[in-house]
């Protein structure tokens, strides 16, 4: 049976899935296993940050936009709209297949809205090469 998304544990499972189905993905698994090198640390990373958005936790420290251009670059250039797009569909996708209730629906919609925020800033900064 589905469960509701309700502490760092349920926080813990989402990410851990999700990133199981970004690394074996064909199309986008390269972009993080050719750049991360300690798993275990960005899973507490990303859980930090779900649960900070989630349930307003302050133990995520990074910055997104900085950490993404950064990969853009380090790719030359070659992350695009469609590439965020099965990003996000593997995130719905897990979302759906191990959750249920409100909190399914904020996480998609915070995910949906950070894409665009993040593209629009990786196309910003390719300007300033
Ligand atoms: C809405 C979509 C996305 C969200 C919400 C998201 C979120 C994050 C966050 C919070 C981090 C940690 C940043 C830090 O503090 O260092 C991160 C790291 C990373 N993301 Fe994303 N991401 C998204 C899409 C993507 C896409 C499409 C790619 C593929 C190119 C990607 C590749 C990476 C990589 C490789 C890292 C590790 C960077 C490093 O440690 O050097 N992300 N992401």
């Amino acid at each position: 049976m589905k469960k509701l998304i309700e502490n760092r544990e349920d926080v813990k499972l989402l990410v851990t899935t999700f990133y199981d189905k970004i690394r074996s993905d064909q199309e986008i698994g390269f972009f993080f296993n050719e750049t991360i090198t300690d798993w275990e640390e960005h899973l507490e990373k990303l859980t930090n940050f779900w649960e900070m958005n989630l349930f307003g936790t302050k133990n995520y420290t990074g910055n997104p936009i900085i950490a993404h251009n950064a990969v853009d670059k380090r790719f030359n250039h070659s992350i695009t709209p469609n590439i965020f797009g099965i990003w996000l569909n593997l995130w719905f996708a897990t979302l759906d297949e191990l959750f249920e209730g409100e909190n399914v629906d904020i996480l998609k919609r915070r995910a949906r809205k950070m894409q665009t925020f993040l593209y629009m800033n990786i196309f910003e900064s390719r300007t300033k090469d």
